[in-house]
């Protein structure tokens, strides 16, 4: 058979490769600490699970609309307005599975053959396909370790051309763990509202997850509230990191420019794509958004000590580069003083993808390479800390004691 030559290039996602690998050996019995997946190890909320299995009970199973029940999409506005600022009502929302599908459906309905789309790099190795299965160009702007991993506005606007249909910014960030302030933020805003023809798609999944305990600047700000650009902003979000609830599948965004025209856009497109998300997980989504702000603070805070933990116990390691993660359950240190070297098992170090083999293989820890998240991550490896202290100890522990044996 044929295949398209939109699939026959396109790559699978390395992160879920990296967890699919790590469960595999798992299964043969070795002892692997994933430090893979981005997914937290905290259990859904009861109250979330009982809500589904009421609506079950109740005989939710039928179609439900497109974009998200009434209830739910206001839900979502009214978090939206009174967390983020942003002035939006229901019809501005569009709930999808998971953010991954929200950000696929923007990129379809805003990019055309041709156009630029200006990526941050390092960044979440979905853009680039999102970007180019739309027919799109990314540009990549690169903010690697030399910046703190933080673009600055005359980068941004060095990366911005008369093409750019959309720049794709993400804080807190993944895979960098970093996230910004919000004096940085508008900053970034300023760049973007003097072109205008470009919408910023702002990528706020980890919006939760931001550590002022490691970098007082540090906050969870939505350039959507500026008068500047809140018509020209899609905000992207959902519950999969925030409330533990990754297997739910549940993202969304939110496009009130242009009454709406991208939501609009966006739900003709999943109405001919996967319709709606399950009927009865709807009431469950709407009342974890609605208790979003009293559950999500405990996961923060344990997240914030193990960013600490993280950068701690990564500073020890001499061969490696890191930045203090401030947001997300990422850190992502340069090992490029490891390449050339030769491994215990006979492996020779040439790239962050040899790295993580043999990591994996020798030292039993799962890492990400840091290859697909852009050319400026080349030399660097993603560790997800969503995982106890202890597999932190150990996983690091072990890397650390493997990074010194090679020679
Ligand atoms: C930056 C970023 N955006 C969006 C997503 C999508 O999350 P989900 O599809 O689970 O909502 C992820 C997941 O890893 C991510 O890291």
């Amino acid at each position: 058979m044929k295949l398209s030559s939109r699939v026959r290039s396109l790559k699978g996602s390395a992160t879920l490769a990296v967890t699919a690998r790590a469960a595999a050996l798992r299964a043969e019995g070795r002892d692997v600490i994933g430090f893979g997946a981005g997914e937290p190890d905290f259990d859904t909320p009861d109250f979330v699970k009982q809500v589904a299995s009421e609506a079950l009970a109740a005989g939710l199973t039928k179609y439900a609309p497109t974009p998200g029940t009434p209830d739910l999409r206001e839900a979502i506005a009214a978090r939206m307005r009174t967390r983020n600022g942003i002035d939006c009502r229901a019809e501005h929302v569009v709930v999808a599975v998971g953010a991954k599908h929200a950000a696929f459906e923007v990129m379809q309905c805003l990019v055309e053959r041709g156009d630029e789309v200006v990526v941050v790099t390092p960044a979440w190795l979905s853009y680039r396909p999102m970007v180019e299965l739309a027919g799109g160009t990314v540009v990549e702007c690169p903010a690697g370790i030399d910046v703190g991993f933080k673009v600055t506005p005359e980068r941004l606007r060095a990366a911005m051309t008369d093409r750019t249909t959309a720049v794709i910014l993400n804080s807190p960030g993944n895979p960098t763990g970093v996230a910004y302030s919000r004096a940085e933020v508008e900053a970034l805003a300023a760049v973007i509202a003097d072109h205008p023809t470009a919408t910023l798609v702002s990528d706020e999944i980890y919006e939760d997850l931001v550590y002022p305990e490691v970098d007082p600047a540090v906050e969870a700000f939505s350039p959507g509230s500026m008068p500047a650009l809140a018509g020209r902003t899609v905000t992207l979000n959902g519950l999969s990191k925030s409330m533990a609830m990754t297997g739910w599948r549940v993202g969304w965004a939110v496009a009130p420019g242009d009454d709406g025209a991208v939501a609009k856009a966006m739900t003709r497109l999943q109405s001919q794509m996967t319709s709606g998300i399950p009927t009865f997980i709807m009431p469950a989504a709407a009342a974890a958004v609605r208790a979003q702000h009293e559950t999500s603070p405990a996961m923060r805070e344990v997240f914030a000590g193990r960013a600490r933990l993280v950068a701690e116990l990564l500073g020890g390691i001499d061969r490696f580069r890191t930045v203090a993660p401030s947001g997300a359950f990422y850190a992502f240190p340069e090992v490029g003083a490891c390449f050339g070297l030769a491994s215990p098992g006979g492996r020779v170090i040439d790239s962050s993808a040899a790295f993580a083999e043999a990591v994996l293989e020798e030292a039993e820890v799962a890492v990400v390479s840091g290859e697909d998240f852009g050319e400026v991550a080349r030399n660097h490896i993603r560790i997800s800390f969503a995982c106890s202290d202890a597999q932190i100890r150990t996983g690091i522990g072990r890397i650390a004691e493997w990074v010194a044996s090679l020679r």
